[in-house]
C-alpha cells in the first residue's frame, strides 16, 4: 500500500514536472521530445472554452497587409485572432500574407496557437492543370498522382497546410457545373482516382512539399436533383452504399487527413448533421480518426433547409452529429460556450474535436515552426517552375479525348500548308481556365493560337473570330471565317463553352453547342474543307448537332496552363491521343441522367429492332452519344482471343482474363483496356456493366500484347442496405475493350 502511495505521488510529481516544463516553451512547445498526444492532452487543459471553440472556427480570411487591413473586417479578424477565436483561415493565401497573421496568432495570442492556412487547390496552384474531370480522361494513376503531388508542392511553399481536395462525388449529370471537379461518372474508377489524388497531396505529410487532403463533400454531393447546385438530393441506401460511398471511403483508405460535410440532404437530414453518414459510417464503420469540417456556412444552412430552428440549434445538431470545424457560419464560435454550460454539449466531445485539429498542427510541425510553410524564397523558387510546367503539359495532352476522326484527318500532315484557325476561345487564355484556378493567372497560360503558331510558324496559321465570347455572332464575323477556310487546307473550330462556366454554381439546363457556333460551322462545311472541332468545356455537352457539321470532334476540356501547347502537340501528331471519357456524353439533354451503368429494368430496350412497350424514348436513342470509357487514337487496336483460366471460379479463388491487343494501324499509340463485369442475378438488383479493372499499355506499330486481369470476390461483391459487402454464387459476364460499348464478352460462375 505504501509502495503505491509513493509511486502515485512520484508519477503525479514527474506529471507536474512534464507539465511545467510544457508551459515553459509556451508559445511554441518548440522541439518538444513528448509525443503529439501528450501534447495536445497538456494544451487542452489550459484551453478555456472560448479558446477551444475558436479552434473549430474556421473564417474565410482575405488580405493582412496594406490598406487591406484597415478594413474593419480584416482589422475585426486579427483581433479574434489574437483572442484566440479563429483556428483556421480559408484564402488567405501567399507566403508573406500567411506569416503576417500567422505572426499574430503565435507571439499575440494566450496560448500562441498557430493557424492553419486552407485553400481550394482544385487542379493547382500557380500551375494550373487540367480540370479533374479531365485529367481522369488520361486513366493514368502516375501522372494524376504527380499533378496532385505539385499542386501540393506549390501550395506548401505559398503558406498553405490544407486544400479542400479531392472532390470525389458521383455524377451523371453534365448540367451540374460541378462535375468538373470529380473523375467522372464510375464508382470503381472513382475510387482509384481518389487514392492517387490523396496520395498526391498529402505523401507522408512530414516535409514541406505536402498538404492536408480533404475528401468532399460527404455525401451524395453529386446526386444533386437536375443538376442544380445546392439541390435536394434523394438516394436509396443501396445506391448510397454502392454508388455514392465507395469514392469517399477510398479517400479516407489513402489517409485522407480530412473529410468536409455537404450541403445536401441524405435520407432526410442535411449531410452536417447526419449521424449515420459521420458516426456510424465514417468514424465507426470507416475507422476515420481526421478532422471533419462543415461546408461554406453548412451548419448555419441547417436552418434553411428547415432542420434547425436557429442558429445555437444549428450548431448543436451539428457537433451533435460528429461533424467539428464550422467554416464560415460562425455559430460554434458564438453558441459553443453556452452549449457546454447548458450541458447539451459535453466537454469531451469538444475535447475530441479540438484535439483533431490540434493533432494536424502538431502533425504538420507548425507548434514547432510556425512559419514552416511561409517562406518566400521557396515560394518564388517553386512556384510555375519549368519542371510543374513540363508536368502540366504531359496532364493536359493525357486528358485530350479524340472523339471523331473520319478519313484520318488528324493528325495533320505536312501536306497541310495553311490552317484556318476559327473561334474566339482559340485565342482566350481565360477560357483554358475555370472558377477553381487557385493562384493561376490567366495571362500565364499558353492559347491554342500560341501553342499553334509556335509550332507551325505564324504564317501557316489564319485565325479568325467566327463568334463572339458571348455566343453571338454576325455576317462579317461568319464571312471572314469562310474566307479563311475556303484560303486553307483545313479548318480547325474551337467551339464549346467558357472555362467560366465550369464549377461550383455553374448549373445549366442547355448544354448544347451554342447558336451562333451551330450557324457558324454549317457556314463552313459549305466550304467543302475538312473541319476538325475543338470543343472547350468543363462538362460533356451535346454534341449531336454537331456531329454532321464536322469531319473531326475533340474533346479539349479545360485544359490550364499549358493547354495551347498539349492542343497543337494532338493536332500535329507529336502527340497521339488515348484518352478516354469518364462521362457519357448525352446525346439529348432529354436522356440526362445517362451513363452506362445503369439497370437493366423489367422491360430493357434491344440494341436495333422494335422496341415496342420497352423502356426507351420515343424521338432518341437511349445510348448516349458517347459512352463511358470511348476515346479514339491515331492508331488502331484490335481486340482477339478473350479468355478465362476457367468457367467456375471458388468465392475465395479467382479468375484470370486474358485478352489480345494489336495495334493494327499507322502509329505507335497507348491505350487503355477495360474489363467490366456483370453480375447476372442477385439478391440486389446490380448494373449491366461495371467497371473491374483497366491497364494503360502501349503498342508500337504492328505490335500485339496480351493483357491480363485477375478477378477476386471482391470484384464480384457488392453492399447490401446496410453497408455489408455480399458476394453470391451464380453467373458473371465478363466484358473487355477500349470502352464500356464494344466489348468481346465472356462469363464464369461464381460457386
Ligand atoms: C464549396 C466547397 C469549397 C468551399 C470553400 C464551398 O462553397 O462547396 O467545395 O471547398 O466553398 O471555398
Amino acid at each position: 500500500m505504501k509502495k503505491y502511495i509513493v509511486t502515485t505521488l512520484l508519477f503525479l510529481f514527474s506529471g507536474i514536472l512534464v507539465a511545467q516544463n510544457i508551459a515553459k516553451t509556451i508559445p511554441g512547445y518548440k522541439n518538444s521530445k513528448l509525443s503529439i498526444n501528450v501534447r495536445i492532452a497538456d494544451l487542452l487543459t489550459r484551453m478555456t472554452i472560448q479558446e477551444k471553440a475558436g479552434q473549430l472556427n474556421q473564417l474565410n480570411g482575405g488580405v493582412f497587409t496594406g490598406p487591406a487591413l484597415n478594413d474593419a473586417g480584416q482589422k475585426g479578424k486579427v483581433q479574434m485572432v489574437r483572442d484566440g477565436k479563429i483556428g483556421s483561415f480559408l484564402n488567405v493565401i501567399g507566403a508573406k500574407e500567411t506569416r503576417n497573421i500567422q505572426e499574430v496568432a503565435v507571439k499575440e495570442s494566450r496560448l500562441g496557437i498557430p493557424l492553419l492556412f486552407a485553400f481550394d487547390v482544385i487542379h493547382g496552384y500557380k500551375t494550373v492543370f487540367p480540370i479533374p474531370l479531365a485529367e481522369a480522361c488520361s486513366w493514368d494513376l502516375k501522372q494524376i498522382e504527380i499533378n496532385s503531388s505539385i499542386a501540393a508542392k506549390e501550395s506548401a511553399a505559398a503558406g498553405l497546410h490544407w486544400t479542400f481536395a479531392p472532390m470525389v462525388d458521383i455524377s451523371t449529370d453534365p448540367r451540374w457545373g460541378r462535375v468538373m471537379e470529380g473523375a467522372g461518372e464510375d464508382t470503381y474508377y472513382g475510387t482509384l482516382v481518389a487514392a492517387a489524388r490523396v496520395k498526391g497531396l498529402q505523401g507522408n505529410l512530414d516535409d514541406v512539399l505536402h498538404i492536408l487532403a480533404c475528401v468532399k463533400h460527404y455525401a451524395a454531393y453529386g446526386a444533386v436533383e437536375a443538376g442544380r447546385e445546392y439541390n435536394h438530393v434523394d438516394v436509396s441506401r443501396v445506391g448510397l452504399w454502392n454508388k455514392y460511398l465507395p469514392t469517399y471511403k477510398a479517400a479516407v483508405d489513402a489517409g485522407a487527413a480530412t473529410v468536409m460535410n455537404s450541403f445536401n440532404v441524405v435520407d432526410g437530414l442535411p449531410a452536417s448533421a447526419n449521424r449515420y453518414l459521420i458516426e456510424d459510417v465514417l468514424k465507426k464503420k470507416w475507422g476515420f480518426k481526421g478532422l471533419i469540417v462543415s461546408d461554406w456556412g453548412s451548419f448555419g444552412e441547417l436552418i434553411n433547409h428547415g432542420y434547425a430552428d436557429n442558429e445555437k440549434d444549428a450548431a448543436l445538431k451539428s457537433l451533435n452529429a460528429g461533424s467539428m470545424m464550422d467554416m464560415e457560419s460562425k455559430v460554434v464560435i458564438e453558441h459553443l460556450p453556452a452549449l457546454v454550460k447548458e450541458e447539451k454539449i459535453t466537454m469531451k466531445q469538444v475535447d475530441d474535436a479540438v484535439s483533431k485539429v490540434l493533432y494536424f498542427k502538431f502533425k504538420l510541425g507548425l507548434f514547432d515552426d510556425p512559419y514552416k510553410f511561409s517562406d518566400e524564397v521557396r515560394e518564388k523558387a517553386t512556384l510555375f517552375s519549368p519542371e510543374n510546367r513540363a508536368e502540366a503539359l504531359k496532364a493536359a495532352r493525357g486528358s485530350i479525348v479524340l472523339l471523331k476522326n473520319n478519313n484520318q484527318i488528324l493528325p495533320l500532315n505536312s501536306s497541310t500548308k495553311k490552317i484556318a484557325l476559327v473561334g474566339s476561345f482559340a485565342k482566350s487564355k481565360e477560357d483554358l481556365f475555370d472558377f477553381w484556378v487557385a493562384n493561376g493567372v490567366a495571362n500565364d497560360a499558353v492559347s491554342i493560337y500560341e501553342g499553334l503558331t509556335a509550332k507551325l510558324g505564324a504564317s501557316a496559321v489564319d485565325y479568325t473570330a467566327g463568334y463572339n465570347l458571348d455566343n453571338t455572332t454576325n455576317d462579317q464575323l461568319i464571312n471572314q471565317s469562310v474566307a479563311s477556310a475556303n484560303s486553307s487546307d483545313v479548318v480547325v473550330v474551337t467551339v464549346g463553352i467558357s472555362g467560366k462556366l465550369a464549377g461550383e454554381e455553374r448549373s445549366l439546363a442547355n448544354i448544347n453547342i451554342p447558336d451562333a457556333q451551330v450557324q457558324l460551322l454549317k457556314a463552313l462545311q459549305k466550304t467543302g474543307k475538312p473541319i476538325v472541332v475543338l470543343v472547350n468545356s468543363g462538362r460533356p455537352l451535346v454534341l449531336t448537332q454537331i456531329q454532321d457539321l464536322s469531319t473531326a470532334i475533340v474533346q479539349c476540356w479545360i485544359l490550364g496552363t499549358e493547354g495551347g501547347n498539349a492542343i497543337a502537340d494532338m493536332l500535329t501528331g507529336v502527340y497521339n491521343p488515348s484518352g478516354k471519357t469518364v462521362m457519357s456524353f448525352p446525346y439529348a439533354v432529354g436522356q440526362i441522367p445517362v451513363y452506362y451503368n445503369h439497370f437493366n429494368t423489367n422491360r430493357p430496350a434491344p440494341d436495333s429492332g422494335d422496341g415496342a412497350w420497352k423502356s426507351r424514348y420515343r424521338d432518341i436513342p437511349n445510348e448516349p452519344l458517347y459512352p463511358f470509357g470511348y476515346g479514339l487514337s491515331y492508331t488502331k487496336f484490335d481486340y482477339s482471343n478473350l479468355q478465362l483460366s476457367g468457367n467456375e471460379m471458388k468465392k475465395d479463388g479467382s479468375i484470370k482474363v486474358n485478352i489480345t491487343v494489336k495495334n493494327t494501324g499507322t502509329y505507335d499509340g497507348d491505350e487503355v483496356v477495360q474489363l467490366y463485369i456483370r453480375d447476372f442475378v442477385s439478391s440486389i438488383v446490380r448494373p449491366v456493366k461495371e467497371l473491374k479493372g483497366f491497364q494503360r499499355i502501349n503498342l508500337k506499330v504492328g505490335e500485339s500484347k496480351t493483357v491480363q486481369f485477375t478477378l477476386t470476390g471482391t470484384d464480384l461483391s457488392f453492399y447490401d442496405e446496410n453497408g455489408n459487402t455480399k458476394l453470391e454464387a451464380g453467373k458473371f459476364g465478363v466484358f473487355v475493350g477500349g470502352n464500356s460499348k464494344q466489348t468481346l464478352n465472356g462469363s464464369f460462375e461464381l460457386k
